[in-house]
């Protein structure tokens, strides 16, 4: 027996980027539409009444109504470990990392304190709309058992990768060349494909990995092309001039990953902010994903990254978006678009709010080549949804009364919106939302 059931609101879903705040070619929105979710996909979408006709008789039908039903959100960039790291005090990237963030994800070689910490990673993801999430684990193999665990248990999508890092860190916190490969290798084996999950090849930057680690980390992509690789670049000067200093030979930061072969179409690197222009171009030409964490770029002081001109270069650059939690300051994609806006805001330049809810939905899909599972509400997608409410709180149930379009609406969600304004998150049609005083 097939499991089926309606859903029904105001449901929005983009085919492709915006071109303006005009482009209404670029989305689908069906004010009272509705979805046939069954067996965890997306049977049926469109206009309330044709999809009620459409469906089996007796079909189960929750009515969301006047919320919007979007796409749930992509996260392209944040750290498992460090959910006890956000709002730690520090000047600048590297202080920050040394002094508190290193010593936390030591903490996850205990298997016991990763399991307890993944619970509280997937309840915040679900509680703030994310369905799909790319992560950083820890160099420990335990901290990837965790984390694939529950996600496996709670059916969601996900990436994550056991960090390799071989210097530059304390004792707990390293592994060897040839261990990064041969644990990276056993997480592939039980993980890659296992439910929804992905396994990615996770060098944690240059800075940490001598070059006979980037050389196993280029032996696992060659052996498993199919697999993403992240890691970090260009976030910080003075990591910028450490970095050169460690790998003399190379042009300049972008050029050690191309180096060991880690640039391509797969490859999610976070932060770029500080591109030179030959930088731009290598990324465009390997099609590698620049992924914007601005929360994190503006807590650490990073820098502001030229999403819109990187965007529009005659050689574009791809880009994702992420909170970076816990360098990121919050785990709601609302929260992320909203300092992401003031960022382009600061550069002189427009981000419209279109182009924030394409960017955390099918367009981080897209950077992900996931466009057929998720981010989008096409018949055939997982059922991984977000409700969003632009009035659950007296504020903005007072600016509400004077907004008039659906872009203004979004702007709003975008501007004063957090987790209140999430009704619920459903991932493969069930609803998951964790509830408000769930621990
Ligand atoms: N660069 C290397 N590791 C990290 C990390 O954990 N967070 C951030 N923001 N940058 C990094
Ligand atoms: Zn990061």
């Amino acid at each position: 027996m097939t499991d089926t059931t309606l859903i029904r609101g105001r449901l929005l879903s983009f085919r492709r980027a915006p071109l303006s705040l005009a482009d209404s070619d670029s989305y689908t929105y069906e004010h009272d539409g509705a979805l046939l979710v069954s067996d965890g996909r997306i049977a049926a979408a469109g206009d309330y009444a044709a999809v009620r006709q459409a469906a089996p008789e007796g079909t189960p039908e929750i009515d969301h109504r006047p919320h919007l039903i979007l796409p749930g959100f992509i996260d392209c960039h944040m750290h498992f470990p460090q959910m006890q790291v956000i709002a730690s005090y520090a000047a600048d990237l590297l202080e920050w990392l040394n002094t508190y963030t290193f010593p936390e994800e030591c903490r996850f070689v205990e298997s016991d304190h990763a399991a307890r910490i993944a619970t509280h990673f997937y309840d915040e993801l679900l509680r703030h709309g994310t369905t799909t999430a790319v992560a950083y684990c820890s160099v420990h193999k335990t901290s990837a058992d965790a984390f694939f665990a529950e996600a496996l248990k709670r059916g969601m999508c996900m990436v994550g990768g056991k960090v390799m890092m071989d210097r530059n860190a304390p004792q707990g916190l390293l592994d060897t060349p040839q261990m990064g490969y041969d644990e990276t290798r056993a997480v592939i084996g039980e993980w890659h494909g296992k439910g929804r999950n992905h396994v990615a090849i996770t060098p944690r930057f240059a800075i940490t990995s001598t070059p006979e680690q980037m050389s196993a980390a280029q032996a696992l992509a060659s052996e498993f092309p199919d697999l993403f690789i992240q890691t970090h670049l260009s976030e910080n000067q003075e990591e910028i001039r450490y970095t050169c200093e460690l790998y003399p030979e190379a042009t300049d930061y972008t050029d050690i990953y191309a180096r060991y072969g880690l640039l391509g179409p797969k490859t999610l690197l976070g932060h770029a902010i500080h591109l030179s222009e030959r930088e731009a171009d290598a990324l465009s030409e390997a099609g590698a994903v620049a992924v914007h964490c601005p929360t994190s770029n503006l807590f650490l002081g990073s820098g502001l990254f030229p999403l819109k001109a990187l965007m529009r270069r005659e050689k574009p650059v791809r880009v994702a978006v992420a909170t970076d939690i816990g360098g990121g300051s919050s785990y709601s994609m609302l929260r992320t678009m909203d300092e992401a806006y003031k960022i382009q805001q600061l550069l002189g330049e427009r981000l419209n709010p279109l182009e924030s809810f394409y960017l955390m939905t099918r367009g981080n899909a897209d950077a992900l080549g996931m466009q057929a599972d998720i981010g989008t509400l096409e018949v055939g997608s997982s059922a991984d949804l977000v409700v969003l409410d632009a009035a659950p709180t007296p504020a903005m149930r007072l600016r509400m009364e004077t907004i008039r379009t659906l872009p203004e609406e979004l702007f709003l969600l975008q501007t004063m919106g957090d987790d209140r304004a999430v009704v619920e998150t459903y991932v493969a049609g069930a609803a998951m939302k964790p509830a408000s005083d769930a621990q």
